[in-house]
């Protein structure tokens, strides 16, 4: 199960500290990309960010409750994200966290955890 492999990715890595770390990382540079970069404007990625570190915990089992918007609900004012949107995101991720170290394995479960969310989350 992707939740309990990204668990471990995250123990790894140097835990919540480091996820929050990556995850302000990833979404700075999200907000300056030329592709998906007007997603951000205006919002403060930081924030979104720490939210997200929180939902990761939360989808891992590590905390018990969330209180936060959820991947559905989220996305609804924004304009509709689409498959190469979604795309984007993941090279972004996949670059983000080759220069944290993070070995090909460990990418590719983060990434198989993000994926899990693209059908919800694209607009067709
Ligand atoms: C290309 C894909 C994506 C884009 C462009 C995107 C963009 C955004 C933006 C702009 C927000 C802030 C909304 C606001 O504050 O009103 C947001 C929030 C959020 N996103 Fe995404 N997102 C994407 C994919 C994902 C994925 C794959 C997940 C789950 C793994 C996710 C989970 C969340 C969550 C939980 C929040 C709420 C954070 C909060 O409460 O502030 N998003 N997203």
């Amino acid at each position: 199960m992707s939740q309990t492999k990204l668990k471990k990715v995250v123990i790894k890595m140097g835990g919540e500290e480091k996820l929050r770390i990556i995850l302000r990382d990833f979404y700075k540079r999200m907000s300056q990309d030329i592709l998906i970069g007007f997603f951000f404007s205006h919002l403060d990625t930081n924030q979104i960010a720490d939210s997200q570190a929180k939902f990761i915990l939360f989808a891992m089992g590590e905390s018990h409750s969330y209180t936060g918007k959820t991947p559905t609900s989220a996305h609804l004012e924004l304009p509709p994200i689409l498959d190469g949107h979604f795309n984007r995101r993941i090279v972004i991720l996949e670059q983000t966290l080759k220069d944290y170290q993070l070995d090909r394995i460990d990418r590719d479960t983060w990434i198989e955890f993000e994926n899990a969310f693209r059908k919800i989350i694209v607009k067709d």
